[in-house]
């Protein structure tokens, strides 16, 4: 089972989370067993808690935030990516409770991927209206 560039892989027994920079042909493993590919899930609802990165501006500065989330000791927003669709550039910022999850850019829509990673909820895409 071979890894693509920038996969997430989670370990199910220790919480490892590791990236892949340069894919290769064999299976990543730890605490003695494979790690879990991560796959990020979409938006379903339109109110409560949401996940999903979103692409806004303000005051002339484009960023990506994730609203509508808790940022408390226990249940928070680990960390935003975001990438370019060729996949050629990639920028990761970290966060922690009490942090503000947002994530200044300087691309356009059209460009980029966003994920970001819920400590308790997992892997989360930006909503797609297709
Ligand atoms: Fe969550």
């Amino acid at each position: 089972m071979s890894t693509e560039k920038l996969q997430l892989y989670k370990c199910e027994v220790c919480g490892n989370t590791v990236q892949v920079i340069l894919n290769g042909a064999g299976e990543l493993v730890c605490c003695g067993q494979p790690m879990i590919l991560q796959i990020p899930q979409r938006d379903k609802s339109e109110t409560g808690e949401k996940h999903a990165p979103k692409l806004d501006f303000r005051e002339n500065k484009k960023f990506v935030q994730v609203i509508s989330h808790p940022m408390q000791s226990g249940h928070y927003i680990q960390f935003i990516e975001v990438y370019t669709k060729d996949k050629n550039e990639l920028h990761l910022k970290y966060f922690k409770p009490d942090d503000i999850p947002e994530f200044d850019i300087t691309y356009t829509k059209d460009d980029i991927e966003a994920i970001e990673n819920c400590n308790i909820h997992g892997l989360w895409g930006e909503n797609k209206n297709d």
